[in-house]
Order: C-alpha cells, then structure tokens, then sequence
C-alpha cells in the first residue's frame, strides 16, 4: 500500500495577511516543481485564509485550518465552524493539537466531535495526538496514545476513516528543538496503525500518519523513510520557505 506522502505547515499563530501572502509566493516558487508523491498543505491563522486561499489558486498546495469548533453555527463567540472554513477553501482542519489541549482546554471527546464535524463539512481532519515528557518517561505512552486515538476516532466509520490524517506529535518535542529518533516515532506510529486497524480493519493500510515536533529539512528524511511515517506537521520550520521546502524536498 503506498500512501501519498502529506506534509503541513502549520503557522500557529504567526504571521498577517501580507506576511502570509509573502511566504506563499516564496513557497509557490520554491515548491512549483514538486508532483504527485507528496501533497503539501499550509494552515495559517484564520484572518489570513482568506487571502492565502486565493494566493493557492492554480497551485499546489491546499489549505488548512488550525483549529474549528463541533457545532455548525450558534451562539459561540470568537469561534468558527467547519462548513466556514469549507467554504472559505479549506481542504484539511487540524484539530486537537496539544496546544489546543493544553492552553484552551480541547478534551479527547471534544476532538472526537471537532473531527465529525470537519467530515461532515466535507473536508478531512487531521487529528494530533501525543504524550508529555512526564508521560513518556512514566512509560505510559502508548496507553495515553491510545487513549486519544479511540476518543477521538472512535465514532467515526470504517467508510470516512481513509479521510482522516492523523498526526503523532510527542508534545516534548514541539517547538524544543528535540526530535523522537525515527526509531521512537515509528514504534508510536505502527502502534496507531494497529489501532486505526482494530477500528477500521483494512482501511487503516490507507490513513496517512504524519510526525511533528521540531521536523526540520536535515532530520526529515531519515523521519519519513519510516514504513508508518507517512509526512510531516511541521511548527517552526515551516515559517521559512527555504526551511519547509527543504523538509518537502526530502521526500520529493
Ligand atoms: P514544531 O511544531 O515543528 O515547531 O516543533 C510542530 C507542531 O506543533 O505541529
């Protein structure tokens, strides 16, 4: 099974509108060249999706989202739902994201909810998931994966799992400079794999799972020629153009 390798940038909450449109001009320039084997997204805070989207045209890269909230539409101030992130462009939405979960208080159901409500938009969730430093050297870091892969994609059917992308970002390395070893990382991605096959059954062969924290253009390859490593969330690195291209090309 050969899955196409996906690589997204996510900015956090890191550049305006102009500053935006200037990476995505550097990007289509750098990145025009790449085909069919690697799909690249970029997810930029929501005042400049807008405009990115229209930057995209014709190009390719897709869009994504941060970040979005379970219900449609309603009473919920400073929130955005999915079928406005569909219609604004966005082919992918990232949902519970360990700074999600840490600073705004995104439970593993509340993913799980998140992620229906992006399928149901019409669009793919990418699903993050990971263990604290405490966790992993508690050696609960399978249980704890475990636990956020079943709240999250439980409910989810077999038929809409080979739209969802998960991403293992071990929260320990984000934004520290410290990468898992290919190693730690394909130990935890061939685990979610066996969950995702325990939920779906042959479907999991088709999810892509990607890595994040600290992936940069000199560790990326060595990451993604991993058998369950399947692309890259990329934090820091993907605010420069010549560093996200570099991680893309590693596998271009
Ligand atoms: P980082 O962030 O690449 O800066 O570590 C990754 C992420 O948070 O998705």
């Amino acid at each position: 099974m050969t899955r196409r390798c996906f690589i997204a940038g996510n900015w956090k909450m890191n550049k305006t509108v102009s500053e935006g449109l200037a990476l995505v001009r550097e990007l289509r320039g750098a990145l025009s060249m790449v085909r069919d084997r690697v799909e690249i997204a970029v997810a930029p805070p929501f005042s400049a999706l807008h405009p990115v989207a229209k930057a995209l045209e014709d190009s390719n890269l897709v869009l994504a989202a941060q970040n979005c909230h379970f219900e449609e539409s309603g009473a919920f101030t400073g929130e955005v739902s999915a079928p406005m992130l569909k219609e604004v462009g966005c082919q992918y939405v990232i949902v519970g994201h360990s700074e999600r979960r840490q600073f705004f208080g995104d439970t593993n159901e509340g993913v799980g909810r998140k992620a229906q409500a992006v399928l149901k938009a019409g669009m793919s969730p990418i699903v993050c998931v990971g263990e604290t430093l405490a966790e992993r050297e508690g050696g609960k870091t399978l249980d704890v994966v475990s636990a956020q892969v079943k709240a999250a994609l439980g409910s989810i059917p077999a038929g809409q799992g080979e739209r969802v992308v998960l991403a293992y970002e071990p929260v320990w390395a984000i934004g520290t400079g410290k990468t898992a070893t290919s190693r730690q990382a394909q130990e935890v991605h061939a685990h979610v794999r066996g969950l995702l096959k325990e939920l779906w059954g042959t479907t999991a062969q088709k999810v892509r799972i990607q890595y994040g924290g600290s992936v940069k253009p000199d560790n990326a390859a060595e990451l993604l020629s991993q058998p369950d490593i399947d692309g890259a969330l990329v934090g820091g690195a993907s605010l420069k153009a010549a560093d996200f291209a570099g991680i893309v090309k590693a596998k271009a």
